[in-house]
């Protein structure tokens, strides 16, 4: 009697069993893709760059001078420019930052040995010298073949100085400006598109009120003339996180034709600004918190846009988040002020959980610029005198760069939490998807659990999938990064854990995981 119910009830459980075990993973990690439902491009601008004179960024960093051992063109440090041509890095932002408002352009012009010097007060009290002025960014701009973005001084500037400015770069004519750069050795006039007006302005950049700051943006973007074909594309000194008067006050008052973005800062800050925490030495804990507030970006991006649906339905103007990324401790033994951190796999999730965030709000975000490209805060590049390696957020860029001015995909995603504490929960997974010109489908997801790998199941709707490839980043531990030493210990390597079954992909993503895949349609 007793093996008649044991029987009974294994009769009972089977179908139970069979129909809840691969069900759970069936439903709880499903990505679906519409593949020929895309509206939007993701402009290859959110993959900007800034780079500003701060720190190491500039000098050492970029710039190491004509006369250095280090092998350079112009002064300008070669395999900086190789690796930052491989991940094709459409805009670099330059000169500031909080150093944009206090910067002079006349200094940074001319014979470089008579360029006045200035302290920079903003980051360290060291003197600047100017050696890196105007040509010099353009010229590399030029070597890694990306667009200049430049922020123009209001803070401490005057509304001629930037007038002029902007007649130098690009007045073909005889003019007092014109003629100054031909006597600085530049006979054409460049085509600069992308000019900030200030940054920060309710903080560095002048500490104004947003009502202030908007007349004196209308004041001074009047003068910033388009000279012959140059169309200047003119930006706003935006808010940050979740000051959303600034961007109220500014949609209201700046006159729409003067202004074709407003920016937008918003840092990952690991603990708060006046107790920030080591970018290495770190607990789970502190991980989750680090990618809890960088997920807070699309919150902000939401807000901040639906601020400007009210005043700009049609869109026109686009939102800028020209600074952005991870913030932590300084490196204990580094110069205070040079905000120069290490950067491990946690700052390569935050880089691609933001930059797929950035691809969702593609209608209305026409760029990004994480903060800063070498030696500062959440860098692509660190260097050590001649020694150059590339970061964790480095290799997202790299793997990520198949979505820049890509048709953004519509897609779902159902995950499973990620949940370190019983108080504490995200969604493992993170997937954003677009379309490449040729007809590629290119997928990138994200698992942050850093303990259990995820299956999924990707469905392809609206094409018809004939093969996949894939690259991934991940690493011995979440706080792994490469040193000067083991400049190799966190790299991207090929993908191999992914097959096509009845036009759907499956995907083992294991634990603390990024991953980008290539779909080729039939
Ligand atoms: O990127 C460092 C600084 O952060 C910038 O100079 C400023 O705009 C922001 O507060």
């Amino acid at each position: 009697m007793k093996n008649v119910w044991q029987f009974m009830l294994f009769l009972i459980a089977i179908p139970a069993l069979a129909l809840s075990q691969p069900k759970e993973e069936h439903t709880m990690n499903r990505l679906i893709i519409y593949a020929d439902s895309g509206k939007h491009t993701i402009s290859r601008h959110i993959y900007g760059q800034f780079s500003e004179h701060l720190g190491r960024g500039v000098y050492e960093g970029i710039w190491v001078g004509k006369d250095s051992d280090i092998p350079n063109t112009r002064g300008i440090r070669n395999d900086v420019v190789q690796a930052l041509k491989k991940i094709h890095v459409p805009t670099l932002r330059w000169p500031g930052g909080c150093f944009a408002d206090e910067y002079h352009w006349q200094d940074g012009i001319g014979d470089p040995a008579k360029r006045p010097k200035m302290i920079n007060t903003h980051w360290g009290g060291v003197v600047e010298d100017n050696s890196f002025g105007v040509h010099e960014f353009l010229d590399l701009c030029k070597q890694i073949d990306a667009e200049p973005y430049i922020t123009g001084n209001v803070g401490s500037g005057t509304v001629e100085e930037m007038s002029k400015w902007v007649e130098y770069l690009t007045f073909e004519g005889v003019s007092p400006m014109a003629d100054l750069r031909r006597q600085n050795g530049r006979d054409e006039p460049w085509n600069i598109k992308y000019w900030g007006v200030g940054n920060e302005n309710w903080g560095c950049g002048g500490n104004m009120s947003p009502e202030f700051y908007a007349a004196l943006y209308n004041r001074f973007a009047t003068y910033c003339r388009n000279y012959g074909d140059n169309k200047l594309y003119k930006i706003a000194g935006g808010s940050y996180s979740d000051n959303y008067n600034w961007t109220e006050v500014l949609m209201k008052d700046i006159k729409p034709h003067l202004m074709d973005g407003i920016s937008l800062h918003y840092y990952t800050i690991n603990r708060d600004w006046s107790d920030k925490h080591s970018a290495t030495n770190f607990d789970e804990a502190s991980y989750f918190e680090v990618l809890q507030k960088s997920l807070k970006l699309d919150t902000y991006l939401t807000e901040h846009t639906q601020i400007m649906d009210q005043y700009d339905p049609e869109k026109k103007i686009d939102l800028i988040v020209d600074e952005w990324g991870a913030w932590h401790a300084e490196e204990p033994g580094t110069k205070r002020g040079f905000l120069y951190q290490q950067n491990t796999l946690r700052d390569a999730f935050v880089a691609a959980l933001s930059l797929n965030i950035f691809h969702q709000h593609a209608e209305r975000v026409h760029m990004a610029n994480i903060a800063q490209t070498i030696n500062v805060l959440q860098a692509m590049i660190l260097t050590d005198k001649e020694k150059m390696i590339l970061t964790p957020t480095y290799h997202v860029f790299d793997m990520y760069q198949v979505h820049q001015d890509a048709l953004l995909l519509p897609s779902e995603l159902t995950s499973k939490a990620y949940s370190p504490a019983s108080d504490s929960k995200l969604d493992a997974l993170h997937a954003s998807s677009s379309q490449s010109a040729d007809g590629t489908i290119n997928l990138s997801i994200v698992n942050i659990d850093p303990k259990n790998s995820m299956q999924v199941e990707c469905e392809l709707r609206g094409i018809a999938a004939k093969a996949v490839s894939g690259r991934i980043l991940t690493a011995a531990a979440i706080n792994s990064y490469n040193s000067f030493e083991q400049p190799e210990h966190v790299q991207s390597t090929s993908f191999k854990d992914i097959s096509i079954k009845n036009n759907k992909l499956h995907v083992a993503m294991p634990a603390k995981s990024i991953v980008v895949l290539r779909v080729s349609p039939e």
